[in-house]
């Protein structure tokens, strides 16, 4: 008999209906309630055998983490906590798991230890939510790019370029590193290698997907990522996946427009689709709070979605921010790490989470930041001091999308690749989008394992992709 998903019986169960159920124990009680768990929702279905009838040895088996696969009736449930349950008629164990050595138990493991065992937590129902969660968010993304007109570009993930400019690259190489060629000069021979050139993993699309839009009009990318700073926080991947849509004919006004009606489309879009999993992660997240001293405790998760799918984000330009900051309590008694002195600081997490969370308690959009403090690539202000920047700030994360409209005056960007010493040969093909039929444009990305951690409430960045590659760690 085909089997039949837990998510699809639940939602159309019919009473007296034989059925098949296959998945993995979670809990066997009294040796006659099987908890088993499909992954096609949070919910478990219970299968209740009868003891008496079952060989010892066999019952044995029925363990957490063994895999199942029973047939029975579907009956109305006589317990509480299910509306139906399953009359085993006859089972069949499919896979064993020692109870010895299975290291998931029925009871509470903290999320260290499963990130030591990443290749076992799917099984978890914190995992199993936030799994379903990143689906579905990786859904929402495409669908809302797609109702918009907007085409999907593939941009490389091998490159010879270094779009941010900040050098925090992963090098590509097949070199043999016992024996590199060398040149007359004595440095490194990058000639011989595969490309014939120097190449490393992308840190960002955008340059491509700038190419793209300058012919198509609207284009998205959808994409890993890799930066190899040594930044061992709770918000930072060397490997992540971001979304950067770049349109032609942009200003960055249009710009914050689009990140913020895209923002709210997709936590209102978790809402609507993923009630359970985010119900199940807002107990999750309120029972952790539970241990914190009351002012570290953060709003009930569904508050926190609403309240960003309901309000405006406020927008200020960095200058501004600056003299909030400068006037701020942490700011003169000494609680900020970095103290803002002058304009043209850099903002620290710390900073960005004052704004959002105390000063104006909603997200936040700064904008026309420092040009010494952002990329190249972005338009230059007439005060020649600024840039039309945008970052957004969001309670929990701080910087969770970073944007511009982009410099198309070919002169200026000409300064501008000389200032922060790009070798202009390395970007011809980028110089000549603004030779040939230039136009003003503007895109954003973002980084999606941040709107990850926002939408479960999860704190850790490891805990919101399947395998998280950070400093010291690739396992997996
Ligand atoms: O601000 P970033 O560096 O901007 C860019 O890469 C631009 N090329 C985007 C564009 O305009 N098309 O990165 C964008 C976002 C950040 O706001 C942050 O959410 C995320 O990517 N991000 C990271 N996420 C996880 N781990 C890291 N190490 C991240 N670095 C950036
Ligand atoms: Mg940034």
């Amino acid at each position: 008999m085909k089997r039949i998903k837990i998510i699809d019986l639940i939602a159309k169960p019919t009473i007296g209906s034989e059925v098949t159920i296959k998945g993995w124990v979670r809990t066997f009680r009294s040796n006659r309630f099987i908890a088993i768990n499909d992954g096609s929702t949070i919910n478990n279905i219970q299968a209740v055998v009868d003891y008496e009838k079952i060989e010892e040895s066999l019952l044995k088996r029925i363990t957490t983490g063994s895999s199942i696969s029973v047939f029975g009736k579907v009956i109305e449930s006589q317990g509480k906590g299910q509306s139906i349950e399953i009359e085993v008629k006859s089972f069949e164990i499919l896979g064993d798991a020692n109870p010895e050595e299975f290291p998931l138990q029925p009871k509470k493991h903290s999320l260290e230890f499963l990130r030591e065992i990443a290749h076992l937590r799917f099984r978890t129902n914190t995992f199993g939510a936030i799994s379903r969660v990143r689906h579905s968010m990786i859904f929402a993304i495409h669908k809302f790019f797609n109702d918009k007109g907007f085409f999907n570009i593939h941009t490389p993930i091998i490159t010879g370029s270094d779009a941010e400019g900040a050098g925090e690259m992963f090098r590509v190489t097949t070199l043999n590193l016992n024996k590199l060629p060398k040149t007359d000069t004595g440095n490194i021979d990058f000639k011989e290698d595969f490309f014939g050139k120097e190449t490393n993993l992308t840190v960002s699309g955008q340059l491509e997907a700038e190419l793209a839009a300058l012919a198509l009009g609207q284009v998205y990318t959808f994409g890993p990522t890799f930066r190899a700073e040594n930044s061992n926080t709770t918000r930072h991947l060397a490997e992540f996946w971001m979304i950067e849509p770049e349109v032609a004919f942009n200003d960055l006004n249009d710009n914050m427009d689009l990140a913020e009606e895209m923002l709210k489309y997709c936590v209102k879009y978790a809402l609507d689709n993923c009630t359970e999993d985010i119900n199940f992660l807002a107990a999750r997240l309120e029972d952790e709070d539970k241990s914190k001293p009351k002012e570290q405790r953060s709003l009930p998760l569904i508050e926190k979605l609403r309240f960003v799918v309901e309000n405006d984000f406020v927008r200020l330009t960095y200058t501004e921010a600056i003299e909030i900051l400068k006037r701020s309590k942490p700011n003169q008694n000494g609680q900020f790490k970095y103290q803002i002195k002058d304009w043209g600081a850099d903002l620290q997490s710390e900073h960005e989470r004052f704004l959002v969370e105390k000063e104006f308690k909603k997200p936040v959009i700064l904008t026309d930041y420092p040009s010494e403090i952002k990329a190249f690539y972005m338009r230059q202000n007439d005060d020649n001091k600024t840039v039309r920047a945008m970052d957004i700030l969001f309670p929990g994360i701080g910087e969770i999308v970073g944007g511009s409209q982009r410099e198309e005056r070919m002169e200026i960007l000409k300064q501008k690749i000389k200032k922060f010493n790009i070798p202009e040969e390395s970007v011809w093909w980028y110089l000549e989008t603004r030779k040939f039929g230039t136009v003003p444009h503007a895109g954003f990305g973002l980084g999606f394992e941040r709107l990850m951690l926002f939408v479960t409430g999860m704190t850790n960045i490891r805990d919101v992709i399947p395998f998280p590659r950070t400093p010291k760690n690739a396992e997996f």
